[in-house]
């Protein structure tokens, strides 16, 4: 996993919570890397996975909710950090199906040992968008909070219903979005 992903995960850790339990989960989670991360290099997934665990156990919030919690974090990070895929885009719907074909396509060029889920999608009417998820990795959870962090960004109302096609493993997810008219 890149390390952008980990700093950012830090970062959130420190405003949401504090620097202490930045520190803490560090030292609980007996890392390979010691923690020390840089935004271009690349980690093994499992710390990334040991630092949410033990966050959890500290904060007793749930793993999936404080993994979807990084992911509209996270979204809202990349708005600032890539402005450029969002420059042509005024649609939330047209941004999420331009993921796999172009902005993880790019992301792909800028660090070729990225390793991206895929996402198929398609329209189920005028009101309806599915996206399906598959990853060698169980963060369903982090596109669920990006996919709610890109419609809080285009200030879309909607309805994310999720189905797990992975017997809940988080590998293989299906997310309909329909939005709701105000
Ligand atoms: C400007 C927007 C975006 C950028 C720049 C971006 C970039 C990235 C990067 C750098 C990674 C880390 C790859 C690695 O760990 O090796 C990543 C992972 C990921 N991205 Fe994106 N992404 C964007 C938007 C999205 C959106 C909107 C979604 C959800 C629909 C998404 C879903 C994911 C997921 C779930 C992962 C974790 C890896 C996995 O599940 O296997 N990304 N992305």
């Amino acid at each position: 996993m890149k390390g952008l992903v980990f700093t950012e995960f830090m970062e959130m850790v420190e405003q949401k919570f504090s620097a202490n339990m930045v520190d803490d989960i560090i030292d609980a989670s007996e890392l390979s890397s010691g923690g020390a991360y840089t935004a271009v290099g690349t980690y093994p997934h499992s710390e990334m996975v040991s630092l949410v665990q033990n966050l959890s156990s500290r904060t007793g919030i749930a793993i999936p909710l404080l993994i979807k919690t990084f992911g509209q974090y996270l979204f809202s990070r990349f708005v600032s950090l890539y402005p450029v895929f969002f420059e042509n885009t005024p649609d939330a719907f047209d941004f999420l199906e331009s993921i796999e074909n172009h902005v993880h396509t790019e992301v792909r060029k800028l660090y070729p040992d990225a390793e991206l889920p895929t996402f198929e999608t398609f329209r189920e009417g005028e009101r309806s968008l599915v996206m399906i998820y598959r990853s060698q990795h169980p963060f369903a959870s982090l596109a669920e909070g990006l996919i709610e962090g890109c419609l809080e960004h285009y200030r879309i109302k909607a309805q994310v219903e999720v189905i797990d096609r992975s017997d809940g493993r988080g590998t293989q997810v299906e997310f309909h979005i329909t939005r709701i008219d105000v």
